[in-house]
């Protein structure tokens, strides 16, 4: 819990209109009393989300996703509750003191470890033996003041992290971490004689190390923490909580291949930038992209692999309705390489002038055919078409089509007549033909929690009459706003939501229970009846365990006993 009173979470909450906050994330329009935009947390482009300036909650009636002011926010710019009731207080004009605001990520042993591992490695940077590895980054053009806001530092020859993380931390704990190996002769450090840069999770802790060779041959140029419980290398960016701010700001995020190139990035003054670390980017990281900002700039390293990267990254985004656009670098040169080649301004020019990602592609297909060979030809336009049919946006999609038929001297209709739907489409259509299926026990509690969050009449119909909600989530939620109307004596879907302080577990459930049930009003008959069901469920359950009971008895007389209450709860289904 967090030290502001319920009372003063209100007020915050009161100080701004949802309507005027959101609008400043997405575009809202009017239409009755509430207002609709696209929704931002699940692939859409049509407005599902509506925003309620009397409720003051926001909903998306085709993912379920729910909520007030501070839980858009939160999921918006991935910050805490508190921070974001912080930041609303702010717009509000409302004056809170609660301190330094508290990371959203609970601080675990593997965290203490890493936060204790980075001072130990930032330390030997400025030892005497960490002459030849400052000497090093000096080289790379890498000052003092890159080296302090990138955190980096050096694992030396020996094992002595080991011995100081053993000393404080269990080991199992230690060994968990991935910066610390066990053999025969006892615990030594994973990483040794590199420049460690450390990588953050969303929040900026520091959660592994990428470890650079400087000083001797090796394999392996980059050495990486191997994956633990805080480290998921393909749900993080490098420097997602240094860009996203001013990605938000200018609207505008760069993505970049190397971590190397985004600390050369950011010290020229470009902050929007992040990387994907030399990996394919997935799914989660594509969604993590699209909420930094509407523009997305792919700039890869300018060799063939880059070009690929780009290709693969490019698709991704495009699946969750993400038109990027490209920047090519020459002489196969990566970002890093060209800022010290060119300098800052002939960058920056890149950045202003992208191409389309359908330009893009459009090169990258011609690579390795002879367009003067029909074969090459048919094998291009057909490619072209399967890439076509990625784009969502009418107008690239409409531009790409005249520029090939020009080019090729060929006539349009030749790639439209072969056009097939947008991808986006028919996996819409998919999603149609298949409703979640929801058996007729879930679809009762969850409607009896939808009207317990909008009426106190059918919350104190639960408190009296149902004795026990079977599903784990909902049986949580049921109570948290029973125990609510207890305390306050009213119930409004907003008050409880903050009032849980958004809490992921029940905000799930109540955005599934959002997702299902859309009737604003309901009778008392289906109130009841979704009573019984429940109570219905619980009964068959009961039977259910004491028939199995019966089965394990070889007393005469207990087994009739059982089939007494077996008879008498049989008889009660009935009744109701
Ligand atoms: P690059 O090889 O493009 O890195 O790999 P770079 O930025 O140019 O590095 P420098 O300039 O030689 O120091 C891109 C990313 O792929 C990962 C790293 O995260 C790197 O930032 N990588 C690369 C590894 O994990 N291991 C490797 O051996 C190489
Ligand atoms: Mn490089």
């Amino acid at each position: 819990m967090n030290m502001l009173s319920q009372e003063k979470i209100v007020e915050i909450r009161n100080s701004v209109n949802i309507v005027d906050v959101i609008s400043s994330y997405i575009p809202l329009t009017p239409k009755g009393k509430n207002y609709f935009g696209v929704c931002p947390f699940h692939d859409d482009t049509n407005p599902s989300m509506s925003v309620s300036p009397s409720r003051q909650i926001y909903k998306c009636f085709s993912c379920g996703a729910t909520g007030t002011v501070f839980k858009f926010i939160m999921d918006y710019e991935n910050i805490s509750f508190i921070e974001a009731v912080k930041k609303v207080a702010d717009l509000g004009g409302i004056s809170v003191n609660i301190g330094k605001v508290h990371k959203k990520q609970n601080h675990t042993e593997l965290h203490q470890i890493y936060d204790l591992s980075l001072k130990f490695y930032i330390n030997n940077l400025n030892t005497a033996s960490g002459k030849e590895a400052k000497e090093y980054l000096s080289k790379r053009n890498i000052n003092e003041d890159i080296i302090k806001e990138f955190q980096i530092g050096l694992a030396l020859k020996k094992d002595t992290l080991s011995k100081i993380l053993i000393k404080k931390f269990k080991p199992e704990e230690v060994l968990k971490s991935g910066l610390v190996g066990k053999n025969d002769y006892g615990y030594y450090d994973m990483f040794y004689e590199r420049i460690m840069f450390p990588l953050y999770d969303l929040d900026g802790n520091p959660i592994a190390y990428s470890g650079r060779i400087y000083n001797r041959e090796d394999n392996s140029k980059y050495f990486n923490t191997r994956e633990t419980e805080i480290f998921k290398k393909g749900e993080l960016l490098y420097n997602y909580h240094r860009a996203k701010n001013e990605a938000r700001r200018k609207n505008q995020v760069i993505i970049m291949e190397g971590f190397m190139d985004v600390i050369r990035a950011y010290s020229i003054g470009i902050k929007n930038v992040v990387a994907t670390m030399g990996t394919a980017v997935t799914d989660i990281q594509a969604h993590l992209i699209k909420r930094m900002g509407r523009e997305v700039i792919l700039c890869f390293d300018g060799d063939e692999a880059g070009a690929k990267a780009t290709m693969a990254c490019s698709n991704e985004l495009l699946k969750i309705g993400v038109t990027p656009k490209v920047i090519r670098l020459e002489d196969d040169l990566d970002p890093d390489e060209y800022i010290r080649k060119y300098g800052q301004a002939a960058f920056q020019k890149k950045i202003d002038n992208p191409i389309s990602v359908m330009d893009f592609k459009l090169s990258y297909l011609k690579i390795g055919k002879d367009l003067n060979s029909s074969v090459d030809q048919a094998k291009y336009i057909s490619e072209l078409i399967t890439e076509l049919n990625k784009i969502d946006d009418d107008i690239l999609r409409d531009l790409t089509i005249k520029k090939v038929a020009t080019e090729m001297g060929i006539d349009e209709s030749l790639i439209r007549n072969h056009l097939g739907p947008k991808e986006k489409e028919i996996k819409k259509v998919k999603k149609i033909e298949q409703p979640p299926r929801t058996d007729k026990y879930e679809k009762a509690e969850s409607s009896l929690i939808y009207y317990m969050l909008r009426s106190p009449e059918v919350i104190t119909m639960y408190n009296n009459k149902v004795t026990y909600i079977p599903t784990n989530e909902y049986r949580l939620l049921a109570r948290e706003i029973s125990a609510f109307y207890k305390n306050f004596g009213f119930i409004s879907e907003a008050d409880f939501i903050d009032y849980i302080e958004c809490d992921p577990e029940l905000m799930d459930t109540i955005n599934k229970i959002n997702k299902s049930n859309t009737k604003e009003n309901y009778t008392l008959e289906e109130i009841e009846d979704y009573i019984n069901v429940i109570k219905d469920y619980n009964v068959k359950k009961e039977i259910k365990r004491l028939t199995n009971k019966m089965k394990n008895l070889t007393d005469p007389l207990d087994k009739a006993k059982i089939a007494e209450e077996i008879v008498g709860l049989k008889r009660s289904v009935i009744n109701v």
